[in-house]
């Protein structure tokens, strides 16, 4: 994607014709800039975390935490399933197109890719991992520390790829993208009593994720990354499977949740700010995708959807991962229709509105 096709989605024709003022013109002329100059500024995108953002890695590690089947996939480019947790493209792969990279972010563990590939774009996450590593040991994924591992083992090949000099400038330029947590609240936290709950309060365990999230920050950092954008959850209290077990509410979206989620994403914006004045030459945002996701589920109109409350795959109120494989006569037609692709996943459609909004409001700042 080149810088001018970025331009487009930012500002459609008919918005162009309404700019008659010179102030307009002015706005115009700096979109201008900054698009153009989007290639330069960002070579590599690279990005840690869950399913969210998980291209593929977990369909090389023994685990059942996969969606490397149809009908997972099956609006991706070739109809093929990556193993991404999507009927088609992830936000990532949306934010790498718009910042003039390349249409989509492979995962780091896929052989079909090496670092030829990876040298502009690569991504560690793994599905159904968490800040906590008591999160990933629940469906033996990649705990979040060992995808800084494997940052490491890359920034290795890559200095053996671009040389030194490069890689250093790759690595400092590069945007990197953490977006996690989820599971460590509701398949983790709430999902077993014995648990972290016997351990934690709510408010105790969102400190203790605070505090992992933030020293995960400050390794990438010594690790030489600059640019980094710390994710916010989205209000994981409608996600269909959460509304399923809202019997009692009548299958709307879980309060608790959403509000546990506003409060969580409070912390991580505080932590934003205080690790902006702590380490030397950081430029660290938070990316809030919470009330962007929630104004598509409200208003589904204004974005061309209709359906929110349950998912398109299968009966859309439980199904994931291989439930969701299975060949199943309910599964939609059309999942732009739907706000949600699993009970736990939004569609490629709500991912696009999503990476969109972001890179927009917060992910412009880094070119
Ligand atoms: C990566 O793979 C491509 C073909 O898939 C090949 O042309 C290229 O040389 C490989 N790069 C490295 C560094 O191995
Ligand atoms: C998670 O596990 C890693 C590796 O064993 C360890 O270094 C780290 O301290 C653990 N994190 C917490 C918060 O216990």
């Amino acid at each position: 994607m080149t810088g001018t096709c970025h331009l487009h989605e930012l500002l459609q024709p008919h918005d162009v014709d309404r700019l008659d003022d010179s102030f307009s013109v002015v706005v115009v002329v700096v979109l201008l800039v900054l698009v153009s100059t989007t290639e330069a500024k960002v070579p590599a995108v690279i990005v840690f975390g869950d399913s969210s953002v998980d291209a593929g890695n977990n369909n090389f590690i023994p685990t059942v935490a996969r969606s490397n089947f149809q009908p997972y996939g099956r609006d991706f480019s070739g109809g093929h399933a990556t193993g991404r947790f999507s009927n088609g493209r992830i936000a990532t792969d949306f934010i790498a197109q718009g910042l003039g990279i390349k249409p989509f972010i492979p995962a780091y563990l896929d052989p079909a890719y090496n670092i030829s590939d990876f040298a502009t774009g690569v991504t560690f996450a793994s599905a159904a991992t968490g800040y906590d590593n008591a999160t990933s040991d629940v469906l033996s994924v990649i705990p979040l520390w060992k995808e800084l591992d494997y940052f490491q083992d890359y920034q290795k090949k890559l200095k053996a790829h671009l040389g030194e000099k490069q890689a250093t400038q790759t690595i400092t330029e590069a945007v990197y993208i953490i977006s996690v947590g989820t599971n460590d609240f509701l398949e983790n936290y709430y999902a077993f009593q014995g648990g972290r709950q016997s351990q934690f309060t709510i408010t105790q365990y969102q400190d203790f994720l605070a505090g992992i999230a933030e020293s995960f920050v400050k390794k990438l950092h010594g690790l030489g990354a600059r640019k980094i954008s710390l994710g916010g959850l989205p209000p994981m209290g409608c996600m269909p499977l959460e509304r399923t077990t809202n019997v009692m509410g009548q299958h709307t979206c879980v309060e608790s949740y959403n509000n546990l989620a506003v409060e969580f994403n409070g912390r991580l914006s505080n932590l934003v700010v205080k690790l902006n004045k702590q380490l030397p030459g950081v430029n660290l945002l938070f990316s809030n995708p919470y009330y962007a996701f929630m104004h598509i589920i409200l208003r589904p109109a204004l974005y061309g959807i209709e359906v929110t409350e349950v998912a398109c795959c299968a009966t859309g109120m439980f199904e994931m991962g291989y439930a969701c494989g299975r060949t199943n006569p309910f599964t939609c037609p059309n999942a732009d229709k739907y706000v949600f692709w699993d009970a736990f996943h939004p569609t490629e459609k709500t991912n696009h509105i999503i990476a969109d909004y972001v890179l927009k409001k917060v992910l412009y700042k880094f070119v």
